[in-house]
């Protein structure tokens, strides 16, 4: 492998030095490119654009592969839980037991919110979406915590950090009890992380509740599967807006912001309305699979394609499979899941998605399982964000420890007017 890449320009030849990661990949450090030549580089999208070195997760979008820490995300799923997870991308290795219950007994210790944060519910509308109730109450950490905003101070980090991951679920409970004017139900320290979010969502105060423990496996499996998958949109938000050292909570709170669009995190809300619609207005999987396929027709085929798979996103497998075995423990039968698998074959065999390398995504198969388990459509992204909070942070502290941290702002190419005279406005 060459040490340097060589770039001529005119008559001018500088060497980029070559960065080659451990699992091979390699880069043109162009560091040096704008004090050199005056050049800088073009990618809309950051499509052929490093961001960082990062230890935390490696994809393969040609074989695909996702590793946390080096641990594939077929093992993670079958033999960990989401908070060992968490803690593995966080803190960067799995933790020993006692280093688990510590870490699971802190955030049991943190999961209410203040009581003033009812008032904050209250001011919204009933319909206000979760994703930006959300946000908005995660922003508002920052003014109840004016104690722990320091980025570099260990102390408040970790409290901030145990704070968020306790917090989160509370908060999009609360959002959807708000949404159906029921009352907010305290998290209960008798549930573990999951259960108690689904006592939150689904308990009330006028009789008990149990966990179904294949409801509260498979979303833990889904908190899994959706942890981290590093620089995608909402990860490179969280370093972008991580960089002006600003403190963690309005970090995230971007983060869930860029989350919610319908092309990143937004997608598996928009999949089940797209399977709805083909149910409801009978249409056959084939006649949508055509209209996805026309640009003029704004119908994308929701939950298919991805900027780095360019094979099966591992987690789609996965979460296909969980689909299958968790509507037939619960006794559910899903014309939408009939529907997807249909979709699925259709594009799969279709040359245009062939051609593009479109396969399923995380979020094809992801909200059938929130469908079948009561969960309404609008929570889906905020279930999407508990689950990839712990990877918003890690790579937050991350972005913290690189030795070449600095303050992110991109170049551009100006094509606006050359130098004009002020007009009056009397002359115009
Ligand atoms: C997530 O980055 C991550 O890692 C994200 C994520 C994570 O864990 O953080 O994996 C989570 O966001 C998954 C993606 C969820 N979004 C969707 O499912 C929305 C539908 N998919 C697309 O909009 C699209 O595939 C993207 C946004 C996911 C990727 O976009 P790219 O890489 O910019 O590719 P593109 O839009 O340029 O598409 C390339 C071609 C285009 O056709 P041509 O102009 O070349 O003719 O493929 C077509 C697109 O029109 N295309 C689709 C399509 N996705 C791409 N056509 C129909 N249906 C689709 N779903």
């Amino acid at each position: 492998m060459p040490k340097a890449a060589e770039l001529h320009l005119g008559d001018k030849t500088i060497e980029l030095p070559i960065v080659e990661g451990s699992e091979g990949e390699r880069a043109i450090d162009i560091t040096r490119l704008r004090s050199e030549t005056g050049y800088i580089t073009l990618d809309p999208g950051y499509a052929n654009t490093g961001s960082c070195r990062s230890d935390i997760t490696f994809i393969d979008g040609e074989k695909g592969i996702l590793r946390y820490r080096g641990i594939p995300i077929e093992q993670l799923a079958d033999r960990s839980s989401f908070l060992e997870v968490a803690f593995l991308l966080m803190y960067g290795s799995l933790p020993s037991g006692d280093q688990l219950s510590y870490f699971k007994n802190s955030i049991r210790q943190h999961t209410m919110l203040h009581e003033d944060f009812k008032k904050l519910y209250g001011a919204l509308p009933k319909d206000a979406h979760p994703m930006a109730a959300c946000s908005a109450a995660v922003g508002a950490l920052a003014t109840f915590y004016p104690d722990s905003l320091d980025p570099r101070d260990p102390r408040e980090v970790e409290i901030s950090v145990h704070r968020l991951i306790a917090k989160l679920p509370t908060m999009a409970a609360y959002a959807y009890k708000h949404s159906i004017g029921q009352p907010f139900m305290f998290p209960n320290n008798r549930y573990d992380y999951v259960g108690n979010f689904l006592w939150m969502m689904f308990g009330n105060p006028c009789e008990d509740y149990e966990v179904d423990e294949t409801v509260r496996k498979a979303l833990d499996l889904l908190f899994i599967l959706h942890a981290d998958h590093e620089q995608n949109c909402s990860t490179s938000t969280a370093r972008l807006v991580g960089s002006s050292m600003v403190n963690l909570f309005s970090v995230i709170s971007a983060s869930i912001n860029s989350l919610w669009g319908p092309l990143h995190g937004g997608a598996n809300q928009q999949v089940i309305e797209m399977l709805a619609a083909i149910r409801d207005e009978g249409m056959t999987g084939r006649e949508f699979v055509e209209r996805a396929k026309t640009k003029d027709d704004t119908s994308r085929l929701m939950g298919f394609g991805h900027r780095v798979y360019k094979n099966f996103d591992p987690r789609a497998k996965i979460i296909k499979k969980a689909c299958f075995d968790v509507l037939n423990k619960l006794g559910v039968h899903s014309k939408l899941l009939e529907i997807a698998v249909e979709l699925e074959e259709i594009a799969l065999s279709d040359d245009y998605f062939i051609e593009r390398k479109l396969y399923p995504n995380v979020d094809f198969y992801s909200g059938v399982i929130y469908n079948a388990i009561g969960t309404p459509s609008n929570m889906f992204t905020a279930l999407f964000a508990i689950g990839r909070l712990p990877g918003w942070i890690a790579q937050w502290i991350e972005l913290h420890t690189d030795p070449d941290f600095k303050i992110g702002r991109p170049r551009q190419v100006y094509t606006g007017p050359n130098e004009t005279e002020y007009t009056p406005l009397a002359e115009r």
